[in-house]
């Protein structure tokens, strides 16, 4: 990361003093970008293309010294993200998965050990076998698949809650206009390019796709950007009976020294910043599912404050905690818990006259995103009034 955001952001407090005679107006912390313009910086952001794999070390290396990291953050569904289709555990153990649409019935199932799509109009099959799943299935799964070269996405997508198949989100085709149509759509190189990037590790390198060299699912160095200097920095250190000094930390992409919005721009990357949502035009209740874009539009957000930011809440290396009280704590930070008493400079939040105890629950109400078929944390926090509209 360049030294100049670092001087900008975690020494801004000591420097701001002089320079403030000669960046006045720039000095304010600024606000969330679209990823795009963060892509356009120098330095590494999540999901930027790789130039040459040499300046990877691997998760493996990262074990060596981060081992009880390494070990949990395997088990987090980012790391199980992409798989091999025919490594997918919920196809396997639901051999017969099945819907239909008017005269088209879609199938998926085992042929020789090796998921194989078909769609049928009742006179004619076409089939193929599955190549690349997408997602753990905790919410749904989707399917790549190649004909002739290029790249197809299955109509069909595994919902967790359905424990079946339906329609791919966004992907629904009510009237295909052949059977080809209706069984897949072409994906372009560019797009699959974004999908990889978003879901795996180093799948572009030298501006090439690689898909026989990327590192399946979001793993460290999807987020903390190429790793090869900072291990070999870390090992020479350590070696000459160091712990690892300044400069070998500064190798690395640490992300924990961001400003509380472009922290949140970070996961953003991925999950969709406030400006990737605007200028996507996503309307309505499929808002939801990115948290960046209705965090910030929170009253808690306020200006940007490092206690809501998603690492506030969520440690990126362990699997989402999914109990309420979990997370009471957090928002007792910020919200005086006594009711009655009034907010104050370290607790700007007001108290809540109803509860003391599992804000969540009632304040992040899950919404239901019908083409997912799965209900989402909405994290646009607010007061839910009974029958009012979802807030946009
Ligand atoms: C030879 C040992 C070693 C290896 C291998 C290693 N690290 Fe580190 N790393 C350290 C030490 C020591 C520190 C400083 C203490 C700490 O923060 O845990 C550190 C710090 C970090 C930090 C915080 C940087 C900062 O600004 O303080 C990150 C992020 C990190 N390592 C990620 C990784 C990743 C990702 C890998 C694999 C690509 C990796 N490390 C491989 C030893 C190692
Ligand atoms: C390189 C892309 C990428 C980045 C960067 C990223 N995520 Fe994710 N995240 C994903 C994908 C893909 C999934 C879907 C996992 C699945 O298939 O279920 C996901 C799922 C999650 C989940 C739900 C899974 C669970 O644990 O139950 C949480 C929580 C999450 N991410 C938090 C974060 C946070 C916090 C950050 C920033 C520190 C972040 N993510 C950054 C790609 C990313
Ligand atoms: C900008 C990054 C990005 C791109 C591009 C992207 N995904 Fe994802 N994908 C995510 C994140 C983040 C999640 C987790 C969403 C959540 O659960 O909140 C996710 C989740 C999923 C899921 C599981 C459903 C869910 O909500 O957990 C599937 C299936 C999936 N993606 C397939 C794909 C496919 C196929 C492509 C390309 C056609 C693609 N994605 C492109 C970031 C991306
Ligand atoms: C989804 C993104 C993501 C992934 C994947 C990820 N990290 Fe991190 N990591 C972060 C963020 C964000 C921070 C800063 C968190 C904070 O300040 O609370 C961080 C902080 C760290 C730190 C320094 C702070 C500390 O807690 O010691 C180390 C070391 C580290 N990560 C190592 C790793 C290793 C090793 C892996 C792979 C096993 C990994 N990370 C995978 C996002 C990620
Ligand atoms: C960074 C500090 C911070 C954190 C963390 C935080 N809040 Fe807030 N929240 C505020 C501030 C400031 C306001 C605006 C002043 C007020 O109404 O109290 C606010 C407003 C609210 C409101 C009123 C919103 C409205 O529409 O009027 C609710 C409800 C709320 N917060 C609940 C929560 C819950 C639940 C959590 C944890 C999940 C949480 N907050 C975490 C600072 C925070
Ligand atoms: C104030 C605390 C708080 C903050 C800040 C926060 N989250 Fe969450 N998040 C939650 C809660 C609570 C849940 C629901 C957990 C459960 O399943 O009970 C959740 C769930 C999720 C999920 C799982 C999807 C779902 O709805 O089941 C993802 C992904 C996620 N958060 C990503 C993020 C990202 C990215 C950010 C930063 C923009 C973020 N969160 C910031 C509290 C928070
Ligand atoms: C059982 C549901 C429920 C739980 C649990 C809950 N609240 Fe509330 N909260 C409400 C309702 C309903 C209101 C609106 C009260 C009114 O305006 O009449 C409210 C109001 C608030 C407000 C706005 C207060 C104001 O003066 O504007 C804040 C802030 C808040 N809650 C924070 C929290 C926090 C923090 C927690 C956890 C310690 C929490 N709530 C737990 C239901 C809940």
């Amino acid at each position: 990361m360049a030294p100049f955001r670092r001087i900008r952001y975690a020494a801004v407090a000591k420097v701001a003093f002089l320079l403030s005679f000669v960046f006045h107006s720039s000095l304010p912390v600024r606000a969330q970008l679209s990823t795009k313009d963060h892509l356009a910086e120098p330095g590494w952001w999540p999901s930027q293309a790789s130039r040459s794999l040499y300046e990877y070390a691997g998760s493996a290396a990262c074990a060596s010294c981060h081992k009880q990291k390494t070990a949990d953050q395997r088990t987090t569904p980012m790391a199980r993200t992409l798989m091999h289709a025919e490594d997918a555990d919920i196809l396997r153990a639901t051999p017969k998965l099945s819907f239909q649409n008017g005269k088209y019935v879609y199938k998926i199932t085992q042929a020789a050990g090796k998921p194989e799509l078909s769609v049928t109009d009742g006179t004619r099959t076409i089939s193929a076998p599955l190549v690349w799943a997408f997602g753990t299935s905790e919410v749904a799964q989707s399917y790549l698949f190649l004909r002739d070269g290029n790249y197809f996405e299955s109509r069909a997508t595994y919902f967790r809650t359905l424990q079946n198949i339906h329609f791919t989100p966004a992907r629904a085709l009510l009237a295909p206009g052949s059977l080809e149509e209706a069984m897949a759509r072409p994906v372009g190189m560019e797009e699959i390019e974004r999908c990889f990037l978003c879901h795996s590790t180093a799948p572009v390198v030298a501006g090439r796709f690689e898909p026989s060299k990327l590192t399946l699912g979001v793993t460290c160095e999807a987020c903390h950007g190429p790793g090869a200097k900072h291990t070999d920095a870390m090992q020479a250190s350590i070696l000459q009976g160091g712990t690892g000094d300044e400069q070998a930390r500064a190798q690395i992409f640490d992300p924990g020294r961001l400003s509380p919005a472009d922290s949140v721009d970070f996961c953003g990357a991925c999950h969709g910043t406030w400006w990737d949502v605007q200028f996507a035009g996503i309307t309505g209740v499929s808002k939801v599912r990115s948290q960046p874009y209705r965090l910030q539009s929170s009253k808690c957000w306020g200006k940007g404050d490092s206690r809501i930011t998603c690492v506030a809440c969520h440690d990126p290396h362990v699997p989402l905690a999914r109990e309420a009280p979990a997370y009471d704590e957090k928002c007792l930070k910020c919200h005086v818990s006594k009711v009655g008493s009034k907010a104050t400079k370290e607790h700007p939040g007001a108290a809540c006259p109803v509860a003391t105890k599992d804000c969540a629950t009632c304040h992040m109400p899950r919404i239901e995103v019908p083409e997912m078929h799965y209900a989402f944390a909405d994290h646009l926090i607010r007061v839910v009034r009974p029958g009012a509209p979802f807030p946009e």
